[in-house]
């Protein structure tokens, strides 16, 4: 069997729910935990096929067959490996790569490659605790490192000259260059770190990819990260994500942050489940391996308008991963600049509030909405529609997409059109009604906004105070309230026309003209309005 890069395949799998997958062919219903449907691969009536939307697998209980989106396409479709691959590539919006099946000497390369990376990095921790070092110790000391925490995440010096090209002489050039530690130059290799702070990059398997230095003398830029290489995909690497992994299955939540320093500082102050993207902006590919992981995901930015730009863009981002089972917060970095600020300056309970005042996905979105726009004007009204029918399409699960359509609607109802008793409708007529109609009219224009707005024009006549707290003695669905509404209206309706009527007469009685006719149309609308009304009730 041709083998892909098993990065594609786990990529593959990242992105695509199985149960988005599965549907195209097997109607599912979800059932507790899992997802059922008829097995495709025998005769059945009743369901004992089973989807697994967090394992990712399918499970047959009535012909044992098992396996996952790969297989299952496979199976279904009867295909070989790469066309079911090319397929799920296209539907997850992945280009193929091109086949490569690991040689003997790519594998090689791998391990030639780790190889350097962790000799390297075992080179810059020593050179912390040499009197080169000196001032990046003390740095990251005066930063609130403990000698444990250098430890642990390998924190180490890169000094000013070329010492890994210079202790790497015995290894291929080419190897040592693929790792991105040196540099070809006119004269011969040359360090990429040099006067660094150096953090090692460790990939989900915990080996060391790549590096990130930061500058110690408050040279631009702040910090340089090993370009993209063979190993490492700044845009699909998560700091800390080896270190947090486990504590984000115990924690069953994943945090966010922007900074590795502060990814490093909430794992040792009690968020053990955060990660941070490097030096780039969050990417569909982050999304995808926290998701993998687990999906209930706070993001906590930082307070400044950075922070505010890049929530709205992981929002847009994590939108077609939601699943019924997503819990997604955004939260704002207030009383500090980051977290690692807020940890050493105020501690973890403030750390703490941050996070538990994260605000929900469908709130921010709500928020940023109103924000951006020009709500009050209608165009502004307008654009505000389009960002939010644009971003609530981008949400797969469909069910799910129709409720946040829902509660928008409602939202744009009552806080968008909020009835004001304005100049336009004072002068209209209102119709005598008592309280208990005025009461039930308020009490489904609140429960249920979406009627409201689609007999608005009726409703708006009563000038309803809708601010008033109303109770009535009985429970109206909302079929009931709408038959109520349009009831009310065919009454009032009957009403209007019963006065007609008697205006004709008095005018005929007068002598005027002959308002025979006219009142016999009347009569007939009457009867036909009364015959409505009594189908209705
Ligand atoms: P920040 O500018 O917020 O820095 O960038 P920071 O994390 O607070 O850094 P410290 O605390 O001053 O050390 C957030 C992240 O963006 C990336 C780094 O990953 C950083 O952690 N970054 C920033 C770069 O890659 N290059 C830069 O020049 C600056
Ligand atoms: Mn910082």
């Amino acid at each position: 069997m041709t083998k892909y890069d098993n990065n594609f395949t786990d990529q593959l799998r990242e992105r695509l729910s199985i149960v988005d997958v599965i549907s195209r062919r097997v109607p599912l219903v979800k059932k507790g935990q899992n997802y059922w449907g008829c097995c495709p691969f025998h005769n059945e009536k009743t369901p004992s096929f089973s989807v697994s939307e967090d394992k990712g697998f399918f499970h047959c209980f009535g012909c044992g067959k098992h396996g996952d989106i790969i297989s299952f396409t496979m199976e279904s479709e009867h295909v070989d490996f790469k066309t079911a691959i090319a397929e799920l590539a296209d539907m997850a919006g992945l280009k193929l790569p091109e086949y490569k099946p690991k040689t003997a000497e790519q594998i090689e390369a791998e391990e030639t490659y780790v190889t350097i990376t962790t000799a390297a990095a075992k080179i810059y921790a020593e050179k912390l605790f040499t009197p080169e070092g000196t001032h990046a110790l003390s740095y990251i000391r005066g930063r609130g490192f403990s000698d444990e925490m250098i430890k642990k995440y390998g924190i180490g010096y890169a000094p000013k000259n070329n010492i890994i090209a210079n202790k790497f002489v015995n290894t291929k050039q080419d190897k040592l260059i693929a790792t991105g530690l040196v540099r070809r130059g006119e004269y011969g290799l040359y360090d990429f770190f040099r006067d660094k702070l150096m953090f090692p990059i460790f990939n989900a398997r915990g080996q060391i990819v790549a590096f990130s230095g930061r500058s110690l003398d408050g040279s631009e830029p702040k910090y340089i990260n090993t370009t993209d290489t063979e190993m490492f995909h700044k845009r699909q690497t998560l700091f800390g994500f080896n270190f947090a992994r486990e504590n984000i299955h115990r924690a069953n939540r994943a945090i966010i942050v922007e900074g590795q320093i502060d990814a490093i500082q909430m794992q040792c102050n009690g968020f053990g489940e955060t990660v941070a993207p490097l030096g780039t902006a969050l990417t569909e590919d982050h999304i995808a391996i926290l998701c993998k992981a687990n999906r209930n995901i706070v993001f906590c930015f930082d307070g400044d308008n950075a922070g505010q730009k890049a929530a709205a863009r992981a929002c847009g981002i994590i939108l077609p991963f939601l699943r019924d089972n997503s819990n997604v917060c955004f939260a704002f970095v207030t009383g500090g600049k980051d977290p690692d600020e807020i940890l050493r300056k105020s501690g973890r309970g403030d750390m703490e509030k941050i996070i538990n005042n994260a605000v929900p996905l469908v709130d921010f979105m709500w928020k940023i909405t109103n924000k951006n726009y020009l709500i009050n004007t209608p165009s502004g009204k307008v654009q505000a529609e389009k960002f939010l029918k644009s971003q609530t399409d981008k949400i797969t699960d469909k069910l799910l997409r129709a409720e946040y359509e829902r509660e928008y609607n409602n939202r744009k109802f009552n806080e968008w059109h909020k009835w004001k008793k304005t100049a336009e409708n004072v002068h209209i007529e209102v119709p005598e009604i008592d309280n208990v109609i005025k009461n039930t009219l308020i009490y489904i224009v609140n429960k249920y906004p979406e009627i409201a707005e689609r007999y608005g024009d009726f409703i708006s006549k009563f000038n309803l105070d809708l601010d008033s707290n109303v109770k009535i003695d009985f429970d109206l669905d909302l079929n009931a309230a709408e038959k109520y509404i349009i009831s009310l209206k065919i009454q009032k309706y009957i009403e209007s026309l019963e006065k007609q009527k008697r205006d004709l007469t008095a005018r005929g009685l007068a002598g005027e003209n002959d308002v025979s006719t006219e009142i016999r149309r009347i009569d007939d609308e009457i009867s036909r309005m009364r015959k409505k009304f009594e189908m209705l009730v």
